[in-house]
């Protein structure tokens, strides 16, 4: 029975992982999958982590089943990051849940928009690989449009146009910030015109939101979000811890739903506590709970914001670095200085990528996409020189 199943490809992002640890070479440059990584190429755990796992180490008395919701306490702490100091339940109309990273919060997002009659996403492209195959695993139909102009800014005519001949029945994936791949974000009166958009075509918006604090700052990251969530009766938003707290493997993430009326929310959020107890029954406690114990300690909020900040302020000054190159062979990097996270893509194509890894010891995804946290001022001009080798032959 079980030979019926044909072999799949591996996935290409996370198959770079093993390739690139299995390079001996020392200066290898490692610009594939999307961890950050400090001036000295490390990716350690935050110190506002470290402390509060201590604690937790120290104070956890029981690890007996929470249930299909997880930390509660996680996903409520978090809520006035996400969605604003005032009144982050937006009247009541606003409930979560954890989640196994954001991946496991968007499957759970696009399970419910399925069961509650979606019949499509509107989708960015490119986007993260992962949206689309999650996607076609819920057999939910996807409409893409372009996600960005050649020239390197938001398409906003593919986004009117796809939204006019959309209605009741159509979701949009929206990034909320540091769009994955591109880097390309929406400008903030960008972001006023799609609320208005989606509100007066009745699309349900769902929004990643995977990268808060390393855009432009947390409340910076979150305004597309907000402006979004006051125009529309309903959304959902898919959140994740898994970068802005350094916490990767520990797959740390929410689903939050906001519905018309407050009274609405047990009917909705019975379904996603069904999909997750049919999926994974309940989510990994750890991560979820060293995160609740830093957002519950002033001084490991602090601490925990300062080292974002340091990471924020880092890709930038990457990004300056790579844009001041400029004209780079065929490239032109100085639009880099003007995305935001940690992804660009580079025009280049297979051959240019495939040279740039076996000749250079260069890691990138097949899409062109680089993770800039993975340059440093130690080898952007190894890079650089690189690029200009593979462009111009
Ligand atoms: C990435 O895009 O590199 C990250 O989101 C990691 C992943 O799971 O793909």
């Amino acid at each position: 029975m079980l030979t019926n199943l044909q072999q799949q490809p591996a996935d290409a992002l996370l198959a770079l992982i093993k390739l690139h640890n299995a390079d001996p070479r020392t200066d290898k440059i490692d610009l594939g999958v999307g961890v950050y990584r400090t001036g000295q190429g490390d990716t350690p755990v935050f110190g506002a982590i470290k402390a509060a796992e201590k604690k937790l180490a120290e104070t956890q008395e029981s690890k007996a089943y929470l249930g299909p919701e997880g930390d509660m306490g996680f996903v409520e702490a978090l809520m006035p990051y996400v969605f604003g100091k005032v009144d982050p339940t937006l009247g009541g109309r606003i409930e979560g849940m954890q989640t196994p990273g954001g991946t496991g919060s968007l499957r759970l997002a696009l399970a419910m928009v399925k069961r509650a009659g979606v019949r499509r996403v509107l989708m960015g492209t490119p986007s993260w690989p992962n949206h689309a195959q999650i996607c076609a695993d819920l057999d939910l139909e996807m409409a893409g449009f372009n996600h960005a102009t050649p020239d390197g800014t938001a398409d906003m005519d593919a986004l009117r146009e796809v939204l006019r001949s959309a209605g009741e029945g159509d979701a949009i994936l929206l990034h909320g910030c540091c769009h994955n791949p591109s880097g390309i974000d929406y400008e903030n009166d960008e972001w006023d015109e799609i609320a208005r958009l989606v509100a007066e075509r009745k699309v349900l918006p769902l929004i990643d939101l995977a990268y808060q604090g390393l855009g432009l700052g947390m409340d910076e990251d979150a305004y597309g979000l907000r402006r979004v969530l006051v125009a529309v009766p309903e959304a959902l938003v898919a959140y994740s811890c898994d970068k802005n707290f350094g916490l990767y493997r520990d797959r740390v993430g929410a689903l939050y739903v906001m519905m018309g009326e407050e009274a609405q929310l047990a009917a909705a959020m019975s379904n996603g506590h069904a999909l997750a107890r049919a999926n994974w029954s309940q989510p990994p406690d750890h991560g979820a709970a060293a995160v609740r114990l830093v957002l519950e300690d002033e001084a490991l909020v602090r601490e925990w914001l300062d080292e974002l900040d340091t990471m924020r302020e880092r890709i930038r000054q990457v990004r300056s670095r790579l844009a001041a190159a400029g004209k780079v062979g065929t490239l032109d990097l100085a639009p880099l200085g003007g995305q935001n996270g940690m992804f660009s893509i580079l025009k280049l194509d297979k051959e240019q990528i495939l040279a740039l890894r076996e000749k250079h010891g260069v890691y990138m995804a097949g899409s062109g996409r680089i993770n800039v946290a993975g340059l440093t001022l130690g080898n952007i001009d190894t890079f650089v020189d690189a690029l200009e080798e593979v462009t111009t032959g």
